[in-house]
């Protein structure tokens, strides 16, 4: 039977979403100061090959600018419209005529978001959420445009419970009713699953469960990757795992067939001090390397090759959002259109991709215990061959004299001799890779092109590597201390969920 429904799957989703190629999109929050205008906005998106993006609303001067650009759009009922729209058929086929009608197909509608995270953020609605979605279908089916344009509603990742491990997910049963029907909706009419996944927020109240580079995409060794009990599938990182248990929440109400778009997934650049991992480094590794991971059409564990689309949250810093300050951080750019930060996508001759360095340093990790910090960097300096003579008193790197700054050299000249192999900046987790040149004043890192023009690269500091001296792997910084962890965690990251 399971083989069945999987065969099944496997037809009718890559009828629908597999066959084209899973694409990367943007959303377009406007609360900025000076949100930038309409034509501006649209020649950002142009010059950096954006072409999916995902409104808010249906503000007519943002679809106007929009007309003929090629970019296709998912445009929003705002939830404050929701109740007049699930409760009256007139009122939704006026909503469409204005609001859609009006803009195709000179602008590229390609669905309409019907309010935002409904079920947990307007719950007094749910009960006409999937009115509204029939309402809005039939004036399209109405107009002839139900083909083009697909009818869905964006959920939050939290209505799935126990997504860890994902085989076991489910919905809130509190939302069957509501579920059951949606997902009926969405199977008839050919449309997605829209969901919202946000491994920022799954890191942050995992309370150390989940590791980092985990939510981060960051390559783990094998021993540190998330077994799923049930189905043996292995997930090496959370976006996956969080991708599938929707998946298997669906199946769990019979729906096999129901293709995931997500329409939110990113992380903030900047936190407050309770939000330490809210950093530009963190924020540039997510998003890099979520579009490499979405446009290499990998798919999941659960179901490979199948496309999951993502709309990156967001463009723009919202300035004016309230909250905590990781959420005015979000944006890929300000509102002059400067990024926030350079991705790392050279090559990728794609969305986003103008960064021309590529280049990645290994410096200590904020608030690092200095016992550890400086025990890695005996470690680096001793059995890790580093040169450390820079770092003595009177050389380029020897100002400022801490722990934090010395290991932070040592660390880079053995990563970097390391050719930036996976695991050679751990160093017992005191360690982290940053995109932002450490170097100062005449102390040049290991990896940087230097101030000057001149390439200056790792072999030029740090003398080649000497593998036969040292007992041990010389990758990991105290192997068995390494091993124990890796396997702790492989074991606590599922058992800590389960709770
Ligand atoms: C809208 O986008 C689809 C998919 O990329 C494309 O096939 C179609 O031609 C576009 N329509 C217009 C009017 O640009
Ligand atoms: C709602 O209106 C559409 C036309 O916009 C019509 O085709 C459909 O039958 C109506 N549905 C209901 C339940 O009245
Ligand atoms: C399920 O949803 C209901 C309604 O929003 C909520 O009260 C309840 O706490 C949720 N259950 C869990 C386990 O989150
Ligand atoms: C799913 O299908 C199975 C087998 O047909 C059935 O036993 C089960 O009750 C169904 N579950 C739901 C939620 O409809
Ligand atoms: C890209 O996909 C291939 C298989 O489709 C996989 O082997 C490879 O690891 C993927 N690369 C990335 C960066 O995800
Ligand atoms: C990268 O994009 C930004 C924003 O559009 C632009 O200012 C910058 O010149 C681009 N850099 C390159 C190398 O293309
Ligand atoms: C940039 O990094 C990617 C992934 O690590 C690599 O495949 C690519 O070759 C690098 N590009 C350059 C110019 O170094
Ligand atoms: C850069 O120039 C300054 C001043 O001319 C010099 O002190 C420094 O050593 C140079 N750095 C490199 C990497 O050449
Ligand atoms: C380091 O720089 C030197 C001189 O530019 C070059 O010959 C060498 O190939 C570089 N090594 C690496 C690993 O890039
Ligand atoms: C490595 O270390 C051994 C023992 O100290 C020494 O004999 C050998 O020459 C070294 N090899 C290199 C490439 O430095």
């Amino acid at each position: 039977m399971g083989l069945v429904f999987l065969g099944l799957f496997l037809m009718v989703v890559s009828a629908t979403a597999a066959d084209e190629a899973a694409f990367v999109g943007v959303n377009i929050g406007t609360a900025l100061s000076d949100m930038p205008d309409p034509t501006q906005v649209v020649a950002l998106l142009k010059a950096q090959q954006i072409r999916h993006v995902r409104l808010y609303d249906t503000d007519q001067a943002m679809l106007r600018a929009l007309a003929n650009s090629g970019i296709r759009v998912i445009v929003s009922v705002p939830n404050d419209q929701l109740l007049g729209i699930g409760q009256s058929n007139a009122t939704a086929a006026n909503w469409v005529s204005r609001n859609i009608l009006a803009h195709v197909p000179a602008t590229n509608i390609s669905a309409i978001a019907v309010g935002s995270e409904v079920l947990t953020t307007l719950p007094n609605a749910a009960p006409v959420l999937v009115s509204a979605m029939n309402f809005i279908h039939s004036a399209l089916v109405a107009a002839n445009l139900d083909s083009h344009i697909k009818v869905s509603t964006p959920h939050s990742s939290s209505i799935i419970l126990d997504s860890f491990p994902p085989s076991q997910a489910f919905f809130n049963r509190t939302w069957d009713p509501v579920m059951v029907p949606l997902l009926k909706f969405l199977q008839s009419t050919g449309s997605f699953l829209m969901l919202n996944v946000y491994p920022y927020y799954d890191y942050m109240q995992a309370n150390g469960a989940i590791p980092l580079d985990y939510a981060l995409f960051r390559p783990l060794l094998p021993t540190k990757e998330a077994v799923d009990p049930n189905t043996l599938l292995h997930y090496t990182n959370v976006f996956d795992a969080v991708v599938d248990a929707a998946y298997f929440a669906m199946s769990y109400l019979n729906f096999t067939n129901v293709p995931i778009t997500v329409t939110e997934s990113g992380w903030p650049s900047k936190g407050d001090s309770s939000e330490p991992d809210a950093t530009m480094d963190n924020a540039n590794t997510y998003n890099s390397n979520l579009i490499r991971h979405i446009l290499n059409n990998t798919g999941t564990p659960k179901h490979p090759g199948i496309a999951v689309s993502t709309y990156i949250y967001e463009l723009y810093n919202e300035d004016l959002r309230p909250g905590p300050i990781s959420e005015k951080n979000w944006g890929l750019f300000d509102a002059n259109g400067v990024p926030v930060y350079i991705l790392h996508l050279t090559g990728s001759g794609t969305v986003l991709a103008n960064d021309t360095t590529n280049q990645t340093y290994c410096v200590a990790r904020e608030g690092a215990d200095k016992k550890m910090l400086q025990a890695a960097l005996d470690w680096a300096c001793g059995p890790g061959k580093v040169d450390c003579s820079p770092l003595l008193q009177g050389q380029p790197c020897y100002e400022p004299d801490t722990v934090v700054a010395h290991a932070s050299y040592a660390f880079d000249a053995y990563y970097h001799r390391m050719v930036m192999g996976d695991g050679t900046c751990n160093f017992n987790g005191v360690a982290t890779i940053t995109t932002t040149d450490p170097s100062h004043g005449s102390c040049i890192f290991p990896g940087s092109g230097g101030r000057n023009g001149t390439f200056i690269n790792g072999t030029a500091l740090a003398p080649s590597f000497n593998s036969t001296t040292s007992g041990c792997s010389p990758q990991f910084f105290q192997c068995e201390y390494f091993y124990m962890h890796s396997v702790l965690f492989g074991v606590v990251l599922w058992a800590a969920v389960y709770l």
